[in-house]
């Protein structure tokens, strides 16, 4: 359990006598990337929102970079704790620069108060360069477009050092080039000696970077199948889990799927 980044044994979350989660067994390891897939409502969100310490389960053990939880500050964890949502995306303070955004990512705040010291400005101004945002520093983040603010939120996420990086979602609302171009990044950063391990979270199974190497699925609630990337992404487990004919073929090591017969 200790030397796990995440470690959930029997995770359950009752909400008005409902399981939105049930029964959640889920162990990552250090130098593994998971992605974690699901229709709408699975669960995707509320299970995340476990791993940050925002939601408590009501039933099982959870213990997130080795600390059991019950037992520790979770504002403490959420520190080593990256998280790109969308939902963030809307959350931030209009009138910030990108580079003011990504510095309040030191401070796991939403805004900047006091002066903040030199060395961390520095640091902003490289993960900016690092994401390829060097040149929209000082540009209000309200006006940036979808492409640029999650790039920007990424170098945010980056600024505390995480242990742990989620991803959710974070290619919603880009164009083929974006999106490729911000996978790129992430592949990039993936591959680096001292990457966070990363939690990508879609909808769409060719944005599962050759990177990534293990999947988890969440149906209604329950884990459908989780493992090794090549033996979950196989077109019979998906058809299993979308109850449909559905084949996976893979190019340059990305899983790409069709669905049959769908259309009448
Ligand atoms: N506090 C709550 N009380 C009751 N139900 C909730 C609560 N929070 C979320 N839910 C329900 O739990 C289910 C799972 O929600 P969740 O946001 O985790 O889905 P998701 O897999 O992230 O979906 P999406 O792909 O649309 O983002 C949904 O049906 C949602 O309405
Ligand atoms: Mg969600």
């Amino acid at each position: 359990m200790t030397d796990s980044v995440i470690y959930m044994e029997n995770v359950s979350l009752i909400r008005n006598g409902v399981y939105l989660l049930n029964q959640i067994n889920w162990v990552v390891k250090k130098r593994e990337h998971w992605a974690l897939i699901g229709l709408n409502g699975a669960g995707k969100t509320l299970l995340l929102n476990i791993v940050n310490g925002y939601l408590f389960p009501s039933q099982g053990v959870v213990s997130i970079l080795g600390k059991e939880f019950g037992r520790f500050d979770l504002r403490e964890l959420r520190k080593s704790i990256g998280w790109v949502s969308s939902s963030l995306l809307e959350r931030l303070l209009r009138n910030d620069t990108a580079f003011e955004i990504v510095l309040t990512g030191k401070y796991a705040t939403l805004g900047l108060y006091d002066q903040p010291p030199s060395s961390d400005e520095e640091k902003a101004r490289w993960l900016l360069k690092r994401v390829g945002c060097d040149k929209l520093g000082n540009r209000p983040y309200a006006i940036l477009s979808q492409g640029e603010k999650q790039r920007v939120l990424i170098a945010r996420a980056l600024m505390a050092d995480p242990k742990l990086l989620i991803l959710d979602e974070p290619c919603t609302g880009l164009d083929i080039f974006a999106r490729e171009q911000l996978l790129t990044m992430i592949q990039e950063l993936m591959r680096e000696e001292e990457a966070p391990t990363i939690i990508y979270v879609t909808h769409h199974l060719e944005e599962i970077l050759p990177e990534i190497s293990h999947v988890i699925i969440l149906k209604d609630g329950k884990p459908h199948s989780s493992g090794p990337k090549k033996e979950i992404l196989t077109s019979s487990n998906i058809s299993d889990f979308l109850e449909c004919n559905a084949e996976v073929q893979w190019v340059d090591d990305r899983a790409w799927l069709q669905l049959k017969n769908l259309l009448k």
